[in-house]
């Protein structure tokens, strides 16, 4: 059987170490440079079922001896601190390692075992997919190639080609939109907490957190068009020193930023996420807003999901790709309810009024008090499903 991934991300780059090591024919095409995919920084949080799945691959060497264990994190209700005991509460932590050091974990093993990844892919098309094989056409290069897929598997990210091979009238998408997005910077510099601090406050909300033991991650909250430019760095410490416990703030330790971003906020699903011998995984299905630290565990357990339901089934077609769909969606709509949940209390949103903002009082007052409320926190958060 050839499966085809599209996108080279940790999604598809974990679905080809997957397939393959079976003894799956799998190619794994992507649009950009390897170098570029290695070098990108986004999510930096793996929840405890991640971890034990990397470990049950072999995957997780680096992640076992490189990876910051954190068993709690701070919520800080306009400058006062509300640790979450995760290991209390669950039994369990998760593991700050940034996406791109699982990129380069993966990269090895794809290198090390003969993985076809292909790189610098162009104009990826996407023939009839309710047909086998389906027919996948693009360039490398000066060359135009064809490639025929008993299985194609859409892991090309929110901005990839593949969610559109599903007709509209069968893709129904959920969304919501949150009018902010998050500032981010990355300094070599001590981290200010040993773990994560989530920060609400008037002025917007905040998030301190790390890489490791010399390398910071800080986000604000920010307006959709803000202007990286209108940021130096000093603005940037200053308002993050108002937003995070006075505590902090006196230790917070400053230099210059190596990386500044913006992220918009936004929660997606597109419904199935498997049409004729299709499947979607990861970004490509859904996206969720980073203050649950849910998107890359997301797309690394539907990967999951995807290689048993291929593997499991004599001759993987619409009807097992569509039981992946069901499988996934499921475990997909908590992630996005807890992300839609942990952005609601802790931002400031430009249009509430006093109302919601007394519900977020009631919200982080409900985690002060009561060990269930917290428990129930801790639970999503290191992404065990009771
Ligand atoms: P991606 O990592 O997006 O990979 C998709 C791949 O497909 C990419 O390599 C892309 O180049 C490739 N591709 C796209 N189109 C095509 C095409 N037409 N043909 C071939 N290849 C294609 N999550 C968190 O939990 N915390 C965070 O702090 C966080 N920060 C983020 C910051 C940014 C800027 C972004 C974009 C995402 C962030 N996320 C964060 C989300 C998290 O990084 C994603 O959920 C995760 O990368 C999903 O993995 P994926 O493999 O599904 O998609
Ligand atoms: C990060 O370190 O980039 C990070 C951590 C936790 C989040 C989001 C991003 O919720």
């Amino acid at each position: 059987m050839q499966v085809a991934v599209v996108g080279g991300g940790p999604a598809g780059s974990l679905l080809g170490i997957l397939l393959h090591r079976a003894g799956l024919d799998v190619v794994v095409l992507e649009r950009r440079s390897v170098e570029h995919v290695r070098g990108r920084i986004r999510a930096g949080v793996l929840e405890h079922p991640s971890v034990t799945m990397l470990r049950e691959h072999r995957l997780a060497d680096r992640v076992d001896r490189e990876g910051m264990r954190h068993e709690g994190v701070v919520l800080s209700d306009r400058g006062d601190p509300l640790r979450v005991d995760f290991q209390g509460l669950t039994g369990h932590g998760v593991v700050v390692y940034g996406q791109t050091e699982l990129q380069k974990d993966l990269f090895a093993a794809i290198e090390a075992e003969g993985v076809e990844y292909l790189d610098e892919i162009e104009e990826l098309a996407l023939g009839d997919v309710t047909n086998r094989p389906v027919e996948l056409r693009y360039r490398r290069g000066s060359r135009e190639e064809t490639l025929l897929a008993d299985v194609v598997a859409g892991c090309d990210g929110a901005h990839g080609v593949t969610a559109d091979a599903v007709p509209r009238g069968v893709r129904r998408t959920y969304e919501r939109y949150y009018p902010f997005g998050w500032l981010g910077i990355m300094a070599e510099t001590a981290p200010v907490h040993p773990e994560l601090i989530y920060a609400r406050h008037e002025r917007g909300f905040a998030l301190c957190s790390m890489r490791h033991a010399r390398l910071s991650r800080y986000y604000l909250q920010a307006p959709l068009d803000t202007d990286l430019g209108a940021w130096p760095d000093d603005r940037f410490w200053d308002e993050l020193r108002r937003r995070i416990p006075p505590a902090a703030a006196e230790r917070l330790e400053t230099g210059p930023s190596i990386e500044k971003s913006l992220t918009p906020l936004r929660s997606a699903v597109g419904e199935p996420m498997a049409y004729g011998f299709l499947a979607l995984a990861g970004d490509a299905a859904h996206s969720v807003p980073p203050t649950g630290a849910k998107g890359l565990n997301l797309a690394l357990a539907d990967v999951v999901d995807l290689a048993e339901v291929l593997l499991e089934a004599k001759d993987p077609g619409p009807e097992a790709l569509q039981a992946y769909s069901d499988r996934a969606l499921r475990r997909v709509w908590r992630a996005v309810r807890f992300s839609w949940w942990m952005t609601t209390v802790l931002h400031r949103f430009p249009d509430d009024g006093p109302f919601a903002e007394r519900i977020q009082d009631a919200e982080l007052a409900l985690l002060r008090s009561s060990v269930a409320a917290r428990r129930a926190m801790a639970e999503q958060y290191v992404g065990i499903l009771p």
